[in-house]
């Protein structure tokens, strides 16, 4: 059953607003107009939404709470996920100011304050994941817009640790547990908790990197999105530049490179139960809540929680290795799997967000597990479970490779 907000949840949303004030303090104003990725909203939009879902999450549900701005609640309430081919259309003079919208976010999150400590946690939950997924995916549009409309943050550099290895690692067959235990916190798609069991395959210690797909792209494929040319050569769109392409990095590819990848070298993508089994299972037969173990998530064991922008070499943080030596299952990008998002047995949606997941259940979706660098750590239990389309090349995601 909820209970009403602990003051820890309200410091977690606090801490998620400074994350999300941060991200939009990288742009001078006139750029908040543009639209980076043109199948997305105008950054405007976002900025609107964040406090826009809050509000219409906590007024719908409290009794007592009226409208505050009908137009603008409406206006922001909803992001967009168009068919390839539909494209929006909206200019910049459709949208409010800068300063209608700014003093509107003020004015909500004053309201929103002051009834907070009355709101059922899941509410509040709710709200901090919210604002983190957009956090990242609003990282992806940011990344997509020419370098000189942002300030640059640089990235603490990393030790070369010499070429990774391409070993496999064998999985023997056991059970992986998916979905979340039914009185703690989790999204409509989480649930119901259940058990698989797998049978054995073998997976790559690593995930796949760019010097990997250089291979594939000599073979005559496509060079993913996050690569430019480079004279003869190729260098990576990094968050803030261009850079030499970091070949012992993970690359970050759509599912269908992903895919067209790992048939090329006749092997698979994980599905989303061997992603559990590998992370999380052991060779004794239990399961952990991360592939490290028990530790709460710090920087060593992976690359994650908003400590960096761009990734870090694939063999980096061993410190992270899953029970069975897995590395980097979770942080340093999401890794595509060849499981269609779908829902688990005894899915019920959110009465009050009913289409959170239930619109996505339509097999144009592929999950994708694990983390990014950009990926808050409250993303890091087992259970979360995120989604794109297979040809969409914004998400900070890559892929390993399995034999089964
Ligand atoms: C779960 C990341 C696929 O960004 O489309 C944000 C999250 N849903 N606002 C998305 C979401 C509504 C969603 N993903
Ligand atoms: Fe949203």
């Amino acid at each position: 059953m909820p209970t009403i907000s602990p003051p820890a949840l309200q410091q977690e949303l606090d801490s998620a607003r400074k994350q999300t004030d941060q991200l939009f303090n990288l742009l001078d104003p006139p750029f908040l107009y543009e639209r980076p990725v043109a199948e997305r909203h105008r950054l405007i939009f976002y900025l609107g939404h964040l406090e826009t879902f809050d509000w219409n999450l906590i007024r719908r549900n409290t009794p007592g709470l009226g409208s505050f701005r009908q137009e603008f609640e409406k206006l922001f309430e909803a992001g967009i996920d168009p068919e390839p081919g539909q494209l929006p259309s909206d200019q910049p003079s459709d949208w409010p100011t800068l300063d209608e919208v700014r003093s509107y976010n003020a004015e909500l999150r004053r309201r929103i304050d002051e009834v907070l400590p009355c709101i059922s946690d899941v509410y509040v939950n709710i709200a901090i994941e919210h604002r983190f997924m957009h956090a990242e995916t609003l990282a992806y549009l940011f990344h997509n817009l020419p370098y000189n409309q942002k300030r640059r943050v640089s990235d603490n550099t990393v030790d070369p640790v010499g070429e990774p290895t391409r070993e496999f690692i064998h999985i023997p067959s056991g059970v992986a547990t998916l979905g979340q235990d039914p009185d703690r916190f989790g999204w409509d798609n989480e649930f119901a908790k259940h058990a698989v069991q797998v049978p054995a395959f073998s997976v790559s210690k690593y995930k796949v990197t760019n010097r990997d797909y250089l291979g594939f792209v000599y073979a005559g494929a496509r060079p993913p999105h996050f690569w430019a040319k480079d004279g003869e050569g190729w260098s990576y769109r990094g968050m803030f530049g261009l850079t030499p392409l970091p070949l012992d990095c993970p690359v970050y590819a759509t599912q269908e490179e992903a895919s067209a990848y790992a048939a090329w070298a006749g092997k698979k993508l994980l599905t989303e139960e061997q992603f559990h089994r590998a992370a999380y299972g052991t060779p004794q037969g239990g399961e952990r809540p991360y592939p490290w173990g028990d530790a709460a998530p710090s920087p060593i064991h992976g690359n994650f929680d908003f400590h960096r922008w761009d990734p870090v070499p694939v063999n980096a943080t061993p410190a992270g290795d899953s029970a069975f030596g897995v590395s980097q299952l979770v942080g340093n990008g999401w890794e595509w799997t060849r499981t269609p998002f779908a829902p688990f047995e005894g899915f019920q949606p959110f009465a009050w967000y009913p289409n959170y997941s239930a619109n996505f259940f339509d097999n144009a979706h592929f999950v994708i597990k694990g983390a990014s660098a950009r990926t808050a750590a409250c993303f890091l239990r087992r259970s979360f479970r995120n989604w794109f389309r297979p040809n969409y090349p914004y998400v900070y995601a890559g892929f390993r490779l399995v034999e089964d």
